[in-house]
């Protein structure tokens, strides 16, 4: 009896430890810091020596593991010559507009020899996300993934994986991508392609030179893995394949979707999806190929090449000592055709929501303004006694409601912050095309775009329906483009030009997908809705480098609320300076 009663209070002070840690759990996360010291390295790539933009000399860089709620203040230090800006690609930066990174957007680059604390909170976010330098093509080199996990003792909506990889695509240059970036605006033709795609920085067997960089994911038998797949590749939607497996898409761009099983994943620039990988039974007698390749659909040339890597399962006890393992058998998988849109649009179009009590998904369902972008390519002047590379001496040119937006010299939130907007930025942005014309049909005979910084302003929690049509001006492609400061949910698509008086009846106001960046499709159109709930000047943009490098993108200028918790929060006293 006696010595029963320790073990009652020990029972007791657990249990209230356990009660203690959910509450806690439940109302604050914990400050993580990390240092990021932006240096230079040489990494051999394709039998090639090239020295690169790190962050702490890693390539790929770092990976960052943080729970919901918690605050992360990350140190960037500039040992470079290059400005260097860092981008939290996917993190909603709630009223802390001036740590999302975008130069000239939110905040002037961080020079040579400064640094400066990017400084957030995770809120209501969990999953697979990014962080790139968002300047110039410096994140050719300056990437790494972003895990998020749930708060404490709060499980995933699907079956505990054994482990988890993040595989991160990327896109490498044997040049340097500053010097591809800079002549190709000299020029105002088309930066050169890539000489690879990557997976965890490495190009695979499929390249010259390339073979001992491979990436080779070692499984045991019978177990469940999550592969936290990112793209951060430059200019590429990429169709992902595992020979001879299935894989389950379990969420998207940091958002729980309804699992669904597939093939083919398609990824572009800017997305993030995490799929489970139930890997066999027994130990097969054969490895598996790991393979990402391009979808695209334009006129272009694209790095048409298949970056690989390796699924080996760990190999049995052998059941006599000293036989020695035979060499394998590589399976291939059956990639999608590089011109796939009907794997492309049946893989988007199961990307649903969980839309559960746990989950909702909170689509706007009254719409405060209605917008009608179009996006793609056209063209510009070729300045005088220059000659350039565009169609007919002009400068290939990319806009939104023939806009294509000219990079100020400061930080458009400052200038909204401090009220001086006036010769930084104007809000007349078009919330409609100047003419309208059969946007997926044969060009019209003026495919000259206008220029400008210009902004759309909303107030304060303005739900927004945003239609964004594709124009088939220089040929139809797919244009990824990325919202920044806000998930928006997908609430229709289509081919062809979307009609205003038809099309909103199929709109999917239930359990629409919920991203961060969707892919307008080749020569159709997608339809967004969100709420303006977060104060502050939100880039948005095609996520293929070379088109936002062309002026594909624009800002939008959100109010503060009343309330003391809707305003935008002062800005750091380390902000750099411009
Ligand atoms: Cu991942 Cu504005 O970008």
């Amino acid at each position: 009896m006696c010595s029963s009663f320790p073990r009652v209070v020990l029972f007791v002070l657990s249990a209230f430890w356990v009660f203690a840690e959910l509450v806690l759990a439940k109302h604050a996360g914990i400050t993580r810091h990390y240092k990021f010291d932006i240096k230079m390295q040489n990494v051999t790539r394709l039998c090639q020596i090239k020295s690169i933009v790190t962050v702490n000399g890693q390539f790929p860089g770092p990976r960052i593991v943080v729970r919901e709620g918690d605050t992360m203040l990350v140190k960037v230090v500039n040992h470079v010559q290059n400005n260097i800006t860092i981008h939290w690609h996917g993190i909603r930066q709630l009223r802390s507009g001036w740590a999302d990174g975008p130069a000239y957007i939110t905040q002037c680059p961080i020079q040579t020899g400064r640094s400066y604390v990017y400084n957030f909170t995770i809120t209501g976010q969990r999953g697979t996300l990014f962080w790139h330098a968002h300047i110039s093509w410096l994140r050719a080199t300056l990437y790494g993934p972003i895990v998020i996990l749930p708060k404490p003792h709060v499980p995933y909506p699907f079956r505990h994986p054994y482990k988890e990889v993040p595989i991160i695509f990327g896109e490498w240059w044997k040049a340097d991508t500053e010097t591809v970036i800079n002549q190709a605006q000299q020029t105002g033709g088309a930066p050169n392609l890539s000489d690879a795609f990557t997976i965890n920085g490495l190009p695979g067997p499929f390249y010259n030179c390339s073979a001992k960089d491979t990436f080779k994911l070692k499984v045991r038998p019978g177990k469940t893995y999550l592969l936290r797949l990112i793209n951060a590749a430059m200019n590429d939607e990429l169709f992902f394949s595992i020979a001879n497996h299935t894989l389950t898409v379990v969420e998207a761009d940091a958002v729980y979707v309804k699992a669904f099983k597939t093939t083919t994943i398609l990824i572009t620039p800017g997305q993030t999806i995490n799929v489970l990988l139930n890997t066999r039974h027994h130990h097969p007698n054969a490895t598996f190929l790991i393979a990402a390749r391009p979808y695209a659909t334009g006129p272009a040339t694209f790095d048409n090449t298949t970056t690989a890597g390796i699924l080996e399962y760990h190999s049995p006890p052998p059941s006599t000592p000293n036989t020695k393992t035979p060499k394998l058998p590589l399976l291939i998988p059956t990639l999608a055709a590089f011109n796939d849109t009907i794997i492309a649009t049946n893989f988007n179009r199961k990307v649903r929501s969980l839309a559960n009590t746990k989950f909702p998904a909170k689509v706007p369902k009254n719409v405060d303004r209605h917008f009608f972008f179009t996006v793609g390519l056209g063209i510009s002047q070729c300045s005088q006694n220059q000659t350039c590379q565009g169609p007919n001496n002009t400068r290939v040119a990319a806009a939104i409601n023939n806009v294509t937006f000219v990079q100020p010299n400061t930080a458009l939130l400052q200038a909204h912050f401090f009220n001086q907007a006036k010769g930084v930025y104007t809000t007349d942005f078009p919330e409609n095309p100047p003419v309208k014309f059969n946007y997926t049909g044969t060009p019209p005979s003026n495919i000259m775009v206008a220029s400008g910084t210009k902004v759309v302003v909303l107030q304060f929690n303005t739900s927004v329906e945003l239609v964004m049509q594709g124009t088939s001006i220089i040929g139809a492609e797919s244009h990824p483009l990325h919202l920044h400061g806000f998930n928006f949910f997908v609430v229709g698509q289509g081919f062809g030009n979307y009609d205003p008086n038809k099309d909103p009846a199929n709109f999917n106001l239930v359990d629409p997908a919920e991203r961060n960046t969707v892919g307008v499709p080749s020569a159709g159109w997608v339809a967004i809705r969100f709420l303006a709930d977060n104060p502050g000047v939100w880039f948005m943009h095609c996520h293929l480098e070379v088109h936002t490098s062309w002026g594909l993108k624009m800002a939008w200028v959100v109010m503060d609320g009343q309330r003391r918790n809707q305003k935008l929060l002062p800005p750091p006293s380390d902000l750099p300076k411009c």
